[in-house]
């Protein structure tokens, strides 16, 4: 089956964490510092505002607990979510409050958010949607003017900039992902940027069940390191040093892996841009990540279409379920824009492991969909 996502990982990475054994230490020490060095040096930010997490959910739950995001409180993200995302709202016993996305970019507007706007809204929770940066930058003028607090989740954001600055460094914090489906990967894994250095170093230690050192580190002060009095209630979320070591070893290849996923598209763009039933991703520059190849069809042809490519060994996907759409997150509001998006919208394998062939087996896999009369967009 040709994946939609598969991690690249080989004798680098392997070799890389043969040390972390070799060492001794496995857990959370200076590999997930050096990781957290160059990542910062990578989104062009200070290692201060930067800090390792076990992964980009666990760093969503806890960057929403430490803005005191709480009862009483909005939060406002697109239906068009990731459900982890959700959760992390509802987790902070704030209300989620969700708002439409453009069907085409699968992004929120300024204006849909504005239109999401109630009084109590205290946070804005974005994605880029599989690497498209939507109005972030619009976003995040509008969010400071409005007092409301912008936080990016830029899973799939990871590699692409807006006017020279990274996805996840335009809002007030931002969270990348390094699970084995997104760009780089460090088995699980994530990385927190905050705005405010004082956030960062209160997560460095809500992710430490509150205690900000080690109590190695703090044997100098007391003499005694066995004695704790953790500032506030934390969690443990840090990331292992052979999660790190992976994470170096990845984060040097992001530019070639950048380049593949560009030059699946450009196939992409030339073969499939002549079907008149089938509409491509807009063309996107070359500071933009192709975390997802979306393309889409008459409602109904692309359930069928799945299915079609399934059956030729060709896995494709839909990402984000309408949130308003499940039990839990179900809302009043009609959001056309997300519904419309859900029942149109196919992900192809765009990943940097695909190759030449597989890549020319997904073209003649749409290429040779039957399509039925009268489904042109
Ligand atoms: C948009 C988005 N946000 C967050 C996550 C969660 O990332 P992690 O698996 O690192 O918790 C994902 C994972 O699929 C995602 O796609």
């Amino acid at each position: 089956v040709i994946n939609l996502f598969q991690p690249a990982v080989g004798h680098d990475e392997l070799e890389a964490v043969g040390a972390v054994l070799a060492s001794g230490w496995l857990g959370n020490g200076e590999r997930a510092r050096r990781f957290e060095s160059a990542f910062a040096e990578y989104v062009g930010s200070s290692a201060s505002q930067i800090l390792t997490v076990s992964s980009c959910t666990e760093g969503l739950f806890q960057v929403l607990a430490t803005l005191d995001v709480g009862p009483g409180d909005d939060v406002l993200l697109p239906s068009i979510s990731f459900i982890g995302a959700a959760h992390a709202v509802r987790s902070t016993g704030a209300r989620v409050v969700l708002c439409d996305v453009d069907p085409l970019t699968l992004n929120p507007t300024v204006d849909h958010v504005e239109r999401a706007l109630t009084t109590d809204t205290k946070a804005v929770l974005v994605l880029h949607y599989g690497g498209l940066p939507g109005e972030i930058a619009a976003l995040s003028s509008w969010a400071r003017e409005h007092h409301v607090l912008l936080i990016e989740d830029a899973a799939c954001g990871m590699g692409s900039l807006v006017d020279g600055r990274h996805c996840g460094t335009m809002g007030d914090a931002g969270v990348w992902s390094f699970d084995p489906a997104k760009l780089m990967t460090t088995g699980d894994g994530g990385m927190i940027w905050c705005r405010n250095e004082k956030l960062a170093e209160r997560l460095r230690r809500t992710i430490r069940l509150g205690v900000s050192t080690s109590g190695f580190a703090r044997s100098s002060d007391t003499g005694r390191w066995w004695e704790i009095d953790p500032a506030e209630v934390g969690r443990r979320a840090t990331m292992n040093d052979m999660a790190a070591a992976i994470g170096l070893v990845q984060l040097g290849r992001v530019p070639d892996f950048l380049r593949r996923r560009q030059e699946v598209a450009t196939a992409y763009d030339d073969a499939l841009g002549n079907l008149p039933w089938l509409r491509l991703p807009r063309p996107r520059g070359s500071d933009v990540a192709h975390t997802f190849y979306p393309v889409q069809t008459q409602s109904g042809l692309r359930d069928q279409l799945a299915v079609y490519l399934l059956g030729r060994g060709i896995y494709t996907n839909f990402r984000y379920w309408p949130l308003h759409r499940t039990g839990l997150y179900r809302s009043d509001t009609d959001l056309p824009g997300s519904d419309m998006a859900a029942a149109t919208t196919l992900l192809l394998p765009v990943h940097q492991c695909l190759t030449d062939a597989e890549v020319k087996e997904v073209i003649a896999g749409v290429r040779g969909f039957p399509v039925p009369a009268d489904r042109e967009l």
